[in-house]
């Protein structure tokens, strides 16, 4: 295409014509966090014209929001970036924009990509509108600075799950913790909570819109903190404001959650009893290299009181495997703190250093890439056994589910989590997607409990 004609093309782009609405494709990678900061960034951009759509062919802009923590993340993102390129090639006024934590980390580099036309971290949602309107000008557009405020407390986030059920709630954002393994410090800056009148207005509206679930998202929740409210008190305004909402959190730390927490959380049955409680390792000597600030013991104690106070609580937790240094007697302390709190579930990765963090640079990426995965294999293998013999518990009992959806296996089928967060899967006997109904459990694998309607609705 000739120069000319590329200035009259761009000249014609649907943004200029009063009363068109451009069409905004958002495409989310990692964390709860991310679908969350999506959904702020569809209502920045909604107020600024622009209709969100979920078709990405139709769409004239495309935002990638992206996830740092581990390198095969961001090798996806860059997979994507290659079909975006093709797509532009068909499509000339397609506007690619890559947003969130590898946007932070990686910063100009990304607009060295051709494909690339705007570079936002996690805190520049709201310049979004004016990039967007400056590469209307052929110009390329970043911003990567990081805030000490912004909590997009004020912006209500357009939803954009399919069924209304279930909606996340951010209460904080970036963390001050520093884990040496760990990029989020870097991407997401200091730790900074929202004002907590914003987050009841927030469930309140989504209460109005049918919404039975809200999981209330941090990096590090159990350092909430705004005024004199701390996330214990945080949680408890919650559950009691609103007692037929289903309450769920997620991360806590194991440094610093409280018993006041955890008593909190007895005290409401709203509240789910659910934790997820990374430990990363179950050796004290890979904890301290990685900056965890607990020891195993100390993490321990914390599963002991858990138990004491939540009898009935589910607990889930991250796994690091390969981390520098990590010997063969390290990685057994890990399978058998595994099995002295027989995880409910877990997340489990290989380590992944990530330039500038602290790991990479005090200590030296030493396990072997094979040993790493051999690990990584062995404490999959050992959580599967784990989850079933957890899941083998509910037979025969009868478990409260809120149901979430069709079942993705047989459409006969519907599907929901219990306040433990077991996915159940149960034919629709009459039910429909919101209703919280109670299942007696007939059987299981490792990733599901199966059951049927048990006398009627909860
Ligand atoms: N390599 C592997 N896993 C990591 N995580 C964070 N950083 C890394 C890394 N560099 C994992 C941790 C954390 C979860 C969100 O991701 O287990 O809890
Ligand atoms: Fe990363 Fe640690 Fe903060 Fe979690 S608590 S985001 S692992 S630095």
């Amino acid at each position: 295409m000739s120069e000319l004609k590329k200035d009259i093309f761009k000249s014609l782009k649907p943004l200029y014509y009063s009363g068109y609405r451009p069409k905004l494709y958002i495409e989310t990678y990692g964390c709860q966090m991310n679908v969350n900061d999506s959904e702020v960034v569809a209502a920045i951009m909604q107020k600024a014209g622009y209709s969100i759509t979920k078709d990405i062919g139709e769409a004239n802009v495309i935002l990638v929001n992206t996830c740092s923590v581990r390198d095969n993340a961001e090798q996806r993102i860059w997979g994507r970036l290659e079909c975006f390129k093709v797509e532009k090639k068909r499509r000339r006024d397609l506007t690619v924009g890559v947003i969130g934590c590898m946007a932070e980390r990686l910063k100009e580099t990304l607009l060295e990509n051709n494909t690339v036309d705007i570079v936002a971290g996690p805190d520049a949602y709201r310049k979004l509108p004016d990039m967007l309107e400056q590469t209307e000008r052929g110009q390329k557009g970043i911003n990567v600075l990081l805030s000490r405020e912004e909590t997009y407390a004020d912006i209500s986030p357009v939803r954009m799950d399919k069924t209304g059920v279930s909606a996340f709630i951010s209460i904080m954002r970036g963390c001050n913790n520093v884990c040496s393994f760990c990029v989020v410090p870097y991407t997401r800056g200091v730790e900074r909570s929202r004002n907590p009148e914003t987050v009841i207005d927030e469930i309140l509206s989504l209460s109005r819109k049918g919404y039975r679930e809200i999981t209330l998202l941090g990096q590090n929740v159990d350092s909430y903190k705004y005024g004199n409210v701390n996330f214990a008190r945080l949680l408890q305004s919650v559950a009691e404001t609103f007692p037929n909402m289903r309450i769920r959190f997620s991360t806590s730390h194991p440094k610093d959650m409280t018993d006041e927490a955890l008593e909190t959380m007895s005290r409401y049955s709203n509240i789910c009893n659910y934790i997820h409680l990374p430990v990363q390792s179950g050796s004290t000597e890979v904890l301290e290299r990685m900056n965890r600030k607990y020891t195993r013991e100390d993490y321990l104690h914390r599963i002991e009181k858990i138990r004491k106070i939540l009898p009935d609580c589910a607990i889930s937790t991250d796994i690091i495997t390969g981390f520098c240094g990590e010997t063969a007697k390290d990685h057994r302390d890990t399978l058998s703190l595994m099995r002295e709190v027989a995880f409910d579930f877990a997340y489990m990765f290989k380590y992944s250093e990530r330039s500038n963090t602290k790991a990479a640079r005090m200590f030296e990426d030493d396990v072997p890439e094979k040993k790493k995965i051999e690990r990584l294999t062995e404490v999959i293998a050992l959580q599967a056994e784990l989850s079933l013999k957890s899941h083998r518990k509910h037979i025969g009992s009868v478990v409260e589910v809120l149901v979430e959806d069709v079942s993705k296996r047989s459409n006969e089928d519907l599907c929901g989590r219990t306040p433990q967060n077991n996915m159940v899967v149960f034919p629709k006997s009459g039910c429909k997607i919101g209703d919280t109904v109670k299942i007696k459990i007939t059987d299981c694998t490792q990733a599901t409990l199966k059951g049927k309607i048990y006398g009627g609705q909860a």
